[in-house]
């Protein structure tokens, strides 16, 4: 195991917080996971020994995996999250309580790590990916998906008119700040807490972390008429321990 470092709290508390409305919003398919998974999905590797989902929430993508023969284990620090990824009534993963700067598991046990949606939404991310790069194997492989540090730095403006809307950066790109967006949809409310942070946070500490990035791709979609396609609102990287530590 690795050294136990002090965790921070900000976000986690929020997430736990909302925890039961997640569960609810991401099960009713009130995001965009269902599109979003298309892209996600093909860029994981095949089974290894294990594949570690940091940030799990309530298994959604642990349960993809198994389906496709992975052997995963979730993590995540909300025990309200954990606990629905374990006791799902179809396909339970197995999933345990712990904060991504201190992952319960020994020095390269995983063949893959996953983090879809969760590392701009952890407080400490430099230690997180620190971890992941302890527990994974030599030629083990990180894929991960965040929100993409161009969208989180700004908003288009709703004022103005027509579908050329303006892409507004009005805070620094450079600067990690807090934020939370209230969505509604089919009468239930989900309150999301992330943290914007510039790409190079990412990779910086992906290379501090011993992982090589291999494919890093940008997710706009691709319906024309949306003005997600002009900005990405997605960002995938694929990243490798190439040596041992
Ligand atoms: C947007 S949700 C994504 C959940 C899941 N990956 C999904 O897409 O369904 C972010 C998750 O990160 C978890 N999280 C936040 N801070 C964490 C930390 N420090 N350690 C582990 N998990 C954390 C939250 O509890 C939440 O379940």
């Amino acid at each position: 195991m690795g050294a136990e470092r002090p965790v921070s709290s900000l976000l986690a508390e929020g997430w736990d917080a909302n925890a039961e409305a997640w569960i609810e919003w991401t099960r009713g398919g009130l995001d965009s996971y269902r599109d979003h998974k298309l892209a996600f999905l093909p860029l994981i590797p095949p089974p290894g020994r294990l594949t570690v989902d940091v940030g799990a929430g309530e298994g959604r993508v642990g349960r993809e995996l198994q389906a496709r023969g992975h052997r995963v284990l979730a993590v995540d620090r909300s025990l309200t999250m954990s606990r629905s990824a374990a006791t799902h009534p179809e396909e339970p993963v197995p999933a345990v309580v712990a904060d991504a700067v201190n992952l319960p598991l020994p020095d390269e046990v995983a063949d893959c790590v996953v983090a879809f949606m969760s590392l701009h939404d952890i407080d400490d991310v430099v230690p997180a990916i620190a971890e992941i790069g302890r527990i994974l194997a030599v030629d083990g492989t990180l894929v991960m998906a965040i929100v993409h540090p161009l969208s989180s730095a700004g908003s288009f403006d709703r004022d103005a008119v027509g579908p050329a809307f303006p892409f507004i950066i009005r805070d620094a790109y450079t600067e990690a700040r807090h934020y939370t967006t209230t969505r509604t949809r089919d009468g239930l409310s989900m309150t999301y807490h992330g943290v914007h942070r510039p790409l190079s946070a990412y990779t910086e500490a992906l290379a501090d972390a011993g992982l090589v990035i291999e494919r890093l791709r940008e997710h706009a979609t691709d319906d024309p008429a949306s003005k997600w396609s002009r900005i990405p609102l997605f960002l995938h990287i694929v990243a490798s321990r190439r040596s041992a530590r």
